[in-house]
């Protein structure tokens, strides 16, 4: 899979990529990540890509032009399936979005900027808005790196065991029970004595159990 990012702070995404799980995937060669600074397609010395609401009121707004000429430069040389903007007012992230974009082969994801972008953007370039929150981040980026390392994980190989993305919380509606490590004792406070029992059965059977319960206590909504 090959994400392109765009965005007017591509040293914000640097450090998020270059570590744990999705470093993993992309040395394996099963996530390609991009970078591309916006201002490179910004006009004059300034490389600008922003400018004042017609309208007038407070803050930049990203520009059409730069935005229409980075998307168009990225179709030049393949397809891509979804064309994401990051924003407060799309659709929420889960993990069903997730698991779906997980299935894409190319994804551009444009990151939101302070004020906004341009409607025509989101009008006529953009096929899906995400927010992964009901907050006001200062930019898009910190969305872009959730998106990408919530994506990333899921592709076929990237987890060593197979079967780890399958029990992750939220992967069946459900969120994941507590896990323990040695020791099995430690001030006093005792790893469930199932789980050292050695009886899979058991513990499966413990496992959802607390699944279920967890799940009713903290967001039974999911239920
Ligand atoms: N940009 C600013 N806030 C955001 C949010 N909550 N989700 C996605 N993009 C954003």
């Amino acid at each position: 899979m090959r994400i392109d990012i765009i965005s007017v702070l591509p040293e914000l995404l640097c450090s998020p990529f270059d570590h744990s799980i999705v470093k993993r995937a992309r040395d394996k060669g099963l996530l390609e990540i991009y970078l591309h600074d916006l201002k490179d397609y910004g006009k004059g010395k300034h490389r600008q890509v922003d400018d004042y609401a017609y309208g007038g009121g407070a803050g930049m707004v990203l520009m059409v032009e730069p935005v229409f000429n980075c998307i168009k430069n990225l179709k030049s040389e393949r397809d891509y399936d979804e064309v994401i903007f990051t924003a407060p007012d799309g659709q929420l992230l889960n993990q069903g979005l997730a698991n779906e974009l997980s299935l894409r082969k190319n994804i551009i994801i444009l990151c939101g900027h302070y004020k906004g972008v341009d409607e025509r953007v989101r009008e006529h370039l953009i096929t899906r808005e995400i927010s992964i929150g009901d907050y006001v981040l200062s930019g898009g980026e910190l969305a872009a790196a959730v998106i990408t390392d919530a994506i990333g994980r899921l592709l076929p190989g990237v987890l060593n065991d197979e079967t780890s993305a399958l029990t992750d919380s939220f992967q069946d509606d459900l969120i994941a029970p507590p896990v323990y490590t040695r020791p099995a004792e430690f001030n006093g406070w005792k790893v469930p004595d199932v789980l050292v029992s050695g009886h899979q059965k058991k513990i499966d059977e413990w496992r959802m159990a607390e699944s279920e319960k967890r799940t009713a206590q903290r967001r039974p909504g999911l239920l």
